[in-house]
């Protein structure tokens, strides 16, 4: 699949919004400013097409990217971030968390973690509860580039231990210096495939009973 070629689909604010479930999606969660849009950016090969910012809380609805004829990207509103009211807050988490457990062509969720620091409960309770719902996910450690390999692995390993994975089911990341991208697009094709065969499947008819 071709990640770069991308166009913005468009915005949610609600369910209501959401666009009808015909492709496999991919969304991307994580704590608010862990690098969840630059990831978006890198993955597709381009600077601008998300925005992102140095202040946390800039992606406040979920925003469509459609690639290829293939998939949707899904950019996910960040949790955990205290300066908004908490009925905002109450608001979108329930938008995101409705999105999760309802949308009939969700292939994998992305769960963005920051490397540089330990593990933090929000994280850890996201992937137990998609783990519970029997969700795809894959957890990718960003900002790897702030770090030495060598303090990139021992971080990654305390992680692992605190999510109970595997080094072979998360993924290190760099958006700042590409490190990880070609391992990303090659999973995020797996989900893609996989998805399409739960897609294809849940639009049959139904057969009657023998
Ligand atoms: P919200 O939409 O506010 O939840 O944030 P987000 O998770 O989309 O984060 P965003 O991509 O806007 O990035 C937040 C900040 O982290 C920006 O200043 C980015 O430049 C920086 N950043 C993101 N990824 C990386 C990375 O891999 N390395 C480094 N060094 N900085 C990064
Ligand atoms: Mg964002």
């Amino acid at each position: 699949m071709d990640f770069c070629n991308v166009r913005f689909l468009l915005s949610a604010h609600t369910n209501q919004q959401l666009p009808p479930p015909v492709y496999p999606e991919i969304a991307f969660a994580g704590r608010s400013n862990v690098g969840k849009s630059s990831l978006i950016n890198r993955l597709v090969g381009r600077a601008n097409l998300v925005k992102t910012s140095a202040k946390p809380g800039k992606t406040q609805s979920l925003n469509y990217f459609q690639v290829d004829d293939g998939c949707c990207l899904v950019d996910l509103p960040g949790y955990g971030f205290a300066r908004v009211s908490r009925q905002i807050r109450q608001s979108w988490q329930g938008l995101i968390s409705g999105y999760i457990e309802t949308r009939p062509t969700l292939a994998c969720v992305v769960v963005i973690i920051d490397l540089r620091h330990e593990l933090k409960q929000l994280d850890r309770e996201l992937i137990d509860w998609l783990r519970y719902l029997g969700k795809p996910l894959l957890p990718v450690y960003t900002k790897a580039d702030k770090l030495s390999r060598n303090q990139q692995e021992k971080n990654a390993a305390a992680l692992d231990a605190g999510l109970s994975l595997t080094s072979g089911e998360r993924l290190l990341f760099s958006a700042q210096t590409g490190q990880g991208v070609d391992g990303l697009r090659q999973r995020l094709t797996a989900f893609v495939q996989a998805g399409r065969g739960v897609v294809q499947t849940a639009g049959l008819p139904a057969t009657d009973p023998i």
